[in-house]
């Protein structure tokens, strides 16, 4: 029976609000457990460019190697269209194993023979992880006969691939249609920290949302407008906002098909919503180009704006810092280009040391963080990209409808 946590107005209604079984109550000695991973890392030149989602699968594995399961390590690597060589998870292995503190043995692929003569021989405290699951088109078809394979490899099964949960694949769905589903220990933390900010938030409740698209977004904004106090807006989807005002936007990135969504999601939010009021504007989305400041309802023709001004960051460190909950997705200018970095930083600074709890999420904001050396400052750092965004959207992850109740 599952325990179902109150979360006020919210109308979550996901499996998610429901506590999940999880591994670490059952005997995993000496039986075959099939774990889904999100090792879904930047490659550059056949090396790993940011392991940190090995460093987080890497918990859960470890305490199932040392209570003496049998671990069987599934993943995705990007979006191959066939057998693509440099999207093999083989080199991984190394930095892997590295993480765990054990050897991790590889079999060249996820079902048939190299799978299951690598499993017979596999002993317990061992690990062996799998080629590429989506070197198989069935995995992302959801197939029912590739799922039953995948499951044959295991004796129970465990999805700990928060940030592929979103996706109804064989590897993270289907095979629990023949195994028992658990929570890994990263799906654990992932979820409750996602309970902790949303559902039961100490308040002042702030949400700062950035990045390019409204229409990327506008679900999450929707969402999380129904919980916050504050709802602060940066990066280029501010741009769209102000247009939707009637305000000029120069040559700045707007989304005009989004207008009439940010004009509702304006008019809903009243004064929960908090615009930037000063921009950095350069000509050029570019290193080095001249930068000026201007009021957010008065950028130049010719101009973009690219990061929020420094009467912004104020505004927007203000609401911060009373904060009991921040939530922050997106950074808040183009981060990536150290000119247009600052206001990012700014306010990450002032996220990081508000004493609030403080969960951020999203890919590039994790990239930007780590960046800007602000990593290891937050309660939780969500390694889901795409799952997160559902997750806050108060989207069913079909990754976590499967996993059993508490
Ligand atoms: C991610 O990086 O967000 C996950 O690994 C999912 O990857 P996908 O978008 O290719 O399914």
């Amino acid at each position: 029976m599952g325990i179902q946590l109150s979360h006020g107005r919210s109308h979550l209604v996901h499996g998610a609000a429901t506590l999940k079984a999880s591994i670490t109550s059952v005997d995993v000695a000496g039986k075959r457990v099939l774990v889904r991973e999100d090792l879904n890392v930047p490659m550059a030149g056949g090396t790993i460019a940011d392991d940190s989602r090995v460093r987080a699968a890497a918990p859960t594995l470890a305490h199932l190697a040392r209570r003496g399961a049998r671990v069987i390590v599934m993943s995705h690597l990007g979006r191959p269209k066939d057998r693509e060589p440099e999207l093999s998870l083989k080199p991984i292995v190394p930095d892997l194993a590295r993480r765990v503190g054990r050897d991790v043995r590889f079999a060249e692929d996820c079902v048939g023979e190299p799978a299951t003569s690598a499993v017979d021989t596999l002993q317990s405290g061992q690990l062996l992880l799998l080629e590429n699951v989506r070197y198989h088109k069935e995995d992302e078809a959801n197939d029912a006969g590739f799922a039953r394979r995948l499951a044959a490899l295991g004796d129970l099964f465990v999805n700990d691939a928060f940030a592929a949960s979103h996706r109804a694949h064989a590897s993270v769905v289907g095979v629990a249609a023949y195994l028992p589903a658990f929570a890994g220990e990263l799906m654990e933390a992932e979820l409750r920290a996602l309970r902790q900010a949303l559902d039961n938030p100490r308040r002042p409740m702030v949400a700062l949302v950035g990045g390019a698209k409204v229409s990327t977004k506008v679900g999450v904004l929707r969402n999380l407008l129904q919980k916050v106090d504050s709802l602060l807006i940066g990066g280029a989807m501010a741009n769209t906002f102000f247009k939707a005002r009637g305000w000029p936007t120069g040559s700045g990135l707007v989304e005009d098909t989004a207008l009439k969504e940010a004009k509702e999601v304006a008019a809903e939010a009243g004064d929960k919503l908090v615009l930037p009021v000063d921009v950095v504007c350069a000509r050029k989305m570019e290193a080095g180009e001249a930068l000026r400041i201007m009021e957010a309802d008065k950028v130049e023709p010719g101009w973009m704006a690219l990061d929020i001004g420094p009467r912004s960051i104020s505004l927007f460190n203000q609401r911060v810092r009373g904060a009991g909950t921040v939530i922050w997705n997106g950074p808040v200018g183009v981060a990536e280009i150290k000119d247009f970095g600052d206001g990012t930083k700014a306010v990450g600074e002032a996220i990081a040391a508000s004493g609030a709890y403080t969960l951020v999420g999203g890919g590039d904001t994790v990239a930007a963080i780590e960046s800007l050396g602000l990593a290891g400052r937050f309660s939780h750092v969500s390694t889901g990209g795409g799952a997160t965004l559902e997750y806050l959207e108060g989207k069913e992850l079909p990754g976590i409808a499967i996993l059993k109740e508490a």
